[in-house]
């Protein structure tokens, strides 16, 4: 281990090492282990990577397998995940053998779903390459593909053996999307670690900025964030308390109502993180209307996410739409919707079945011409 790499340890019933470092090309085959076959599950866009991380698997002595899948959300799809099992079963796939996600959060979710599946669940290293994939969707073991009707609606939760973050694979990552990433690190920061938001105070062109410590150390503590909460709640049962008293992994869902209906409503032409940027100041107004949160920590949302180049607002007119949305997302109860809050810094709690009144004043309070 290079004294730049950092282990973060998820520390559920099968723990795992989520290594963060520069130039893990090589420490794959030391995390596999023992293993005939590895399927390398890749998007088109990363064919170059697939292939030399096949090269190499083949060199440390695996019969190693590049399955191309579509890129970004065309990969979660039922038809390629049945591709992925046939290309498994065509070359003989036991259970002791290795699946590794190298790409995005699609594509770590398509990986893990197949991993999850295949002869009742196989290991699975993930290998992310956006941002947004190192501090979420990589770690903790949610796995899924879509259906016509939404989002994720199928999928398990399947545990990786390790989850190794390149940071030299965020240097090809459009800027746009290093801003994306932000958003569930800055999210992080307001529901667990306040140290990260005044880290991006401090230094917001470091933290949009790929090779810098800033954000680098923001990645390891979004990752340590995500780790003591999925350790303590797994599958997101803790979320069945009626009280919301223990909200557990459903705080990893803070931004993401109203966020998921804004990316419904632009029919998914919008990017995550600028959803969720949008969602975490829908929640912050929501919170402080039912007065829960002072306006201070409120206030502070606007504030850390334009440092970035977040958005802060949404367009108005479109309350109708955005609350259909929001009453089918997964996280809703019924007819009654249910956010995660703020009742201070780095203390969420549930707000269940909000008024109407107080659900379109903080549409209000947020909504741009
Ligand atoms: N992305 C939210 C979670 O992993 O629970």
């Amino acid at each position: 281990m290079t004294s730049a790499e950092i282990r973060v340890t998820v520390r559920t019933a099968s723990p795992y090492d989520v290594v963060v470092g520069t130039g893990l090309g090589g420490r794959l085959p030391e995390v596999i282990g023992d293993a005939l076959r590895v399927a390398i599950i890749h998007p088109e866009a990363l064919v170059a990577r697939g292939d030399a991380c096949q090269a190499s698997l083949v060199e440390a002595g695996y019969e190693a397998h590049a399955i191309e899948v579509p890129n970004e959300e065309s990969a979660k799809t039922s038809d390629v995940a049945a591709y992925c099992w046939s290309v498994l079963g065509r070359s003989g796939f036991t259970r002791s053998d290795v699946i590794v996600g190298l790409g995005g959060g699609s594509t770590t979710d398509l990986a893990g779903f197949v991993a999850a599946t295949w002869l009742r669940g196989v290991r699975l290293v993930q290998v992310p390459t956006t941002l947004l994939g190192m501090v979420d969707a990589a770690v903790g073991g949610k796995t899924g593909i879509n259906t016509a009707e939404g989002k994720n609606l199928v999928g398990a939760f399947h545990e990786p053996i390790a989850v190794l973050c390149d940071l030299a694979a965020l240097d090809t990552l459009p800027a746009g999307e290093v801003i994306s990433g932000l958003a569930e690190i800055i999210k992080c920061g307001f529901v667990a670690d306040p140290r990260i938001l005044d880290m991006v105070e401090q230094e917001p062109s470091g933290a949009r900025d790929i090779g810098s410590d800033v954000l680098r150390e923001l990645v390891v503590r979004a990752i340590r964030v995500k780790a003591g909460v999925v350790a303590d709640d797994l599958t997101e049962t803790a979320a069945a308390d009626p009280t919301g008293a223990t909200p557990g992994r459903e705080v990893l869902n803070y931004g993401h109502t109203f966020g998921h209906a804004v990316e419904r409503v632009e029919r998914y032409q919008f990017r995550h993180g600028a959803a969720v940027a949008i969602g975490m100041c829908y929640a912050a107004e929501l919170a402080r209307l039912a007065g829960r949160l002072d306006d201070a920590t409120a206030d502070r949302h606007r504030h850390v996410l334009e440092l970035v180049g977040l958005p802060i607002s949404y367009r108005d007119g479109l309350w109708e739409s955005l609350h259909e949305a929001m009453r089918v997302d997964k996280k809703a109860r019924g007819d009654a919707l249910r956010f995660i809050i703020l009742a201070g810094l780095a203390r969420p709690t549930v707000l269940a079945a909000p008024d109407l009144t107080l659900l379109t004043a903080a549409y209000d309070a947020i909504s741009s011409d």
